[in-house]
């Protein structure tokens, strides 16, 4: 079925990094709204806006105090009223995230519920009796240690699955869904035009909370809760309840997902979401039971998975598409090559790759200038709770050495994706007047948008094609994929079909210039687009990074 948001390119806003405008050092929702000429330039037809809600900021807004006030670093709620208006204006649409399936314990309700075992918010949370003096549990929390905290005051555990300032809220109490759908009305009464869903596969947790596997630090992964025996049936609730009632966009975070569980969170029958968003090629450098490697990507376990999604969910269900986002270093450093010589080249390969896929494509701040991972120094040049909880614990247990530990941080920490947008050469990138919260990367004279802007063989510029090429041709957006060359270690070559037309996609991951014969029934289609001048590009051959598109 032909739908707006699957004709659509996102573009995610981390509003702490995007721009300053009352020079606090701190990103805020007037920056954005001094931008949304850059994004119009973009072309991009959706903003999904990291959460811009009252938070204590733990984890930079994703634990949330209020749900229906806005951060006071951030602006008023008159600001995100007129953001709204001015994207509208704009022909852009605004995703809000919604984070559900844990409040900050700030929150009124978890204040509340701590206070007593009979309190009536009690229930709104996750709490056991300890076993043994110990956790009820082996559950680990994503972000270092156990994902159970004690209270003295009722001698008892909540969970919480994120940081402890983060608990777990209870999905099976049918108030705490009232209240979640309540809110979400409220939100789309406004005017939004729809959510990502903060980890939505974790909600629903296991009868009896058993033990999982442990993983490198003791703990069973947080995933243990992911895709639990309710989860379809809230959804299905929320969208009765909730969804059904508007044209919006959803897609999940579904940390932990299956193809099987996918087809099911986001069936084009329209009972649950609209897409999701599946990591396993967030995964394909990492160890299963320890992310904090620097293993490098080997192509072919890529396409593998890549081709998985493209298939399993073609004609049944949506795939989203990305890169980058605020939890994943930068892809230029990670799959491509971030050096002088080939940073453009590698970027532009990727966005390739990725834009020409079946699937709503998602672009992260700063991915459209191919900004690459960060030189940090110290541990205290992070900010994220993550990378820093993980640095201590894995460094006080002897698993890794802290210069060990240092790498895998500068490889594929969080911080990677938050540090300041990068607008001009001035102080700080432009980004504001102030110190940033978090350093600028020494890169920005050279990666910035105003340059890019003006010089029309940018990344941004190449990006801003892409994107013209989605809107335009039909079948970038409903094609069905085939894999070439599944076995090639350096090439990631497919071919999309609709109807009697093609389209293929060849691109190069490797430094090299490799070996490459078009197929015969390509010879006469026409290059749509081509990171390489038509004139530097020779038959026979692909040159270091190259990527182009041939429609037939
Ligand atoms: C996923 C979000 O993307 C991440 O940034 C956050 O830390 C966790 N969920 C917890 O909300």
């Amino acid at each position: 079925m032909k739908i707006w948001w699957k004709e659509s390119v996102v573009y995610q806003i981390y509003p702490r990094s995007f721009c300053d405008s009352n020079g606090d050092g701190i990103g805020d929702i007037g920056g954005i709204i001094n931008k949304l000429d850059y994004l119009k330039e973009l072309g991009i037809d959706v903003v999904w806006l990291s959460p811009v809600y009252d938070s204590p900021n733990d984890d930079n807004g994703y634990d949330i105090r209020d749900y229906r006030d806005i951060m006071k670093e951030f602006g008023t709620m008159e600001d995100f009223d007129r953001l709204l208006e001015e994207l509208h204006k704009r022909g852009i649409k605004l995703v809000m995230d919604l984070v559900v399936n844990h409040t900050s314990d700030e929150h009124p309700w978890f204040l509340e519920s701590r206070k007593s075992k009979d309190n009536p918010y009690r229930d709104y949370y996750i709490w056991r009796d300890g076993k043994d003096g110990k956790e009820p549990n082996n559950w680990g929390s994503c972000f270092s240690g156990p994902a159970w905290k004690y209270d003295k005051e009722t001698d008892q555990y909540f969970l919480h699955l994120f940081s402890e300032k983060q608990p777990d809220l209870n999905w099976d109490n049918g108030k705490v869904r009232t209240e979640v759908y309540d809110m979400m009305k409220w939100w789309l009464d406004k005017g939004i035009d729809g959510f990502r869903m903060d980890v939505i596969s974790l909600i629903s947790k296991q009868e009896g909370l058993p033990d999982g596997p442990a993983m490198i630090n003791g703990y069973a992964s947080f995933n243990v809760s992911a895709n639990g025996p309710n989860v379809h049936e809230y959804l299905k609730e929320m969208n009765r309840e909730v969804l059904s009632g508007y044209d919006i966009m959803t897609v999940g975070e579904c940390s932990g997902v299956t193809l099987e569980e996918a087809a099911r969170y986001a069936s084009s029958d329209g009972s649950e979401l609209n897409m999701v968003f599946q990591f396993e090629h967030m995964d394909v450098d990492g160890d299963p039971d320890n992310k904090w490697t620097d293993k490098k990507l080997y192509l072919p376990d890529l396409k593998t998975i890549m081709t998985k999604w493209q298939k399993g969910l073609e004609g049944i269900a949506w795939n989203s598409l990305f890169w980058d986002n605020h939890d994943q270093p930068r892809v230029v450093s990670r799959f491509g090559n971030d050096c002088e010589e080939y940073r453009e080249r590698s970027a532009k390969m990727l966005a390739t790759c990725l834009h020409m896929m079946q699937g709503t494509p998602y672009v992260y701040q700063g991915e459209e200038l191919g900004m690459t991972n960060v030189p940090f120094e110290t541990i205290h040049d992070f900010r994220d709770l993550d990378s820093i909880n993980a640095y201590y614990e894995l460094t006080g247990k002897g698993i890794f050495t802290q210069e060990e530990m240092m790498k895998y941080l500068r490889y594929k920490s969080r911080d990677n994706a938050r540090t300041p947008m990068q607008w001009d050469t001035s102080t700080n990138a432009g980004f504001s007047e102030a110190d940033p919260w978090i350093m600028v990367n020494p890169n920005y004279k050279n990666i910035n948008a105003k340059e890019q802007v003006e010089r029309k063989t940018s990344v941004f510029h190449y990006y801003k094609q892409l994107i013209t090429l989605r809107h335009e041709y039909e079948i970038i957006v409903y094609g069905s994929y085939e894999l070439l060359l599944p076995d090639d270690p350096d090439i990631y070559a497919y071919v999309r079909t609709l109807g009697e037309r093609k389209l293929l996609v060849v691109c190069s991951f490797c430094g090299r210039t490799l070996d490459y014969r078009l197929p015969e029934e390509f010879k006469s289609g026409t290059v749509l687009i081509s990171n390489y001048e038509s004139m530097e590009r020779k038959s026979g051959e692909l040159k270091p990074y190259e990527a182009f598109v041939i429609y037939q």
